[in-house]
Parts: C-alpha cells; structure tokens; sequence
C-alpha cells in the first residue's frame, strides 16, 4: 500500500526538506523540526487507519523516505505493553506522541563494557516531542506507557531509518548488529 500523503504530513515533510536542502545544521534540524512535529501531532485525524493497526510487535510504518536518504518519516505503533531493546539511531531523531505515551529510558556507557540508565524514564504524553542524535543522547528503551491500549508516536530521522546498520544492547551494553527495516501494513 501506497504511503499516505495527508496535507498536514506533507507540510511536515516539505518544511524538512527545504530546511535540509539549505545545509542546516543538527541544532537548528532539532529546533524547527521540533516545533514541526508539535504541530503536526497536535491534532490526531490526519493519519489513515491501517498506519495506526499494531501487530505482534511494535510497528514501524514508513510515512515518507526522502528519495536521497537524508530524512525519513515513520508511524510508530505500540501494542499493549509492547517495548524495544536498548538502541542506537546513529543520526538525529524527533519523537512526537500522536495518540496515548510511552515511556523512553536512555542509557549511555560507563567504561567499555558497562551501560547505565541515565536517570529515570521520561514519560512522554500526548502532543509531547522528544529528540536523540549521538550529540545529545542516543541510546534509549521505549515502551507503551498502557498496557491495556495501543500507543502511536510520529518519528523522524535524519536518515532512512529502516537500512542504517546501527545496533541494539543487552543490560551489559553488548551490541548486536541491527537493521530494523521497516514494517508492511498488515
Ligand atoms: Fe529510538
């Protein structure tokens, strides 16, 4: 199925790449996206119904993957209780709630062999956005914040996120090779 291309979406998508065609810098990328993204998950009628339809594990559905690789737009689709490992995104990354929250624990490495949370989980609600990028923290665990409903968040990464070859770590901060790719609508 086709990705869907709602205005509200497309403004979204516009406003990156024109930021990214005049060689904005990740601060700035951070800051307008940022701003962006609120605004495009401010209201929820805009995505289709199957971006939103969660499956036996969290979903990563492709909105738009800019033709050159350098952003991409993903719906993010959290069953009941469903988490990711520990990962890394290896580029800059914008994380906005649509619908429900989830919690993001980030983590950053103490000596070669040792990760460690850093500070509590975050608990993002409903219009919030947060951001990663190996400048600022990368390395994170999200879960549904409800295990009894489905949570959405809308993402955007400043790659196409479903062929970075990056990596996700168990407790002791060992990584494995990871390409998430990206998920079908079912
Ligand atoms: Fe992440």
């Amino acid at each position: 199925m086709a990705a869907p291309r709602p205005a509200a979406l497309g403004l979204f998508v516009d406003r990156l790449d024109q930021l990214l065609s005049r060689g904005a810098g990740e601060p700035e990328v951070l800051a307008s996206g940022s701003a962006w993204l609120a605004e495009l998950i401010a209201s929820d009628d805009w995505l289709p119904e199957p971006w939103t339809r969660p499956g036996e594990r969290y979903r990563q559905y492709p909105l738009h993957v800019d033709p050159a690789g350098r952003f991409s737009v993903v719906s993010f689709v959290w069953g009941p209780g469903q988490a990711t490992p520990i990962h890394d995104h290896l580029t800059w990354g914008l994380i906005g709630v649509l619908r429900g929250a989830e919690f993001s624990q980030g983590f950053h490495f103490a000596g070669r062999h040792a990760m460690v949370p850093s500070g509590a989980p975050v608990r993002l609600e409903r219009g919030q956005v947060d951001a990663v990028s190996p400048n600022i923290g990368d390395v994170h665990q999200v879960r549904n914040a409800f295990d009894d409903r489905v949570s959405i968040s809308i993402h955007a990464y400043g790659a196409d996120i479903g062929r970075v070859e990056r990596a996700t770590y168990s407790e002791d901060g060992t990584p494995t090779p990871f390409v998430s790719g990206y998920s079908q609508i079912p």
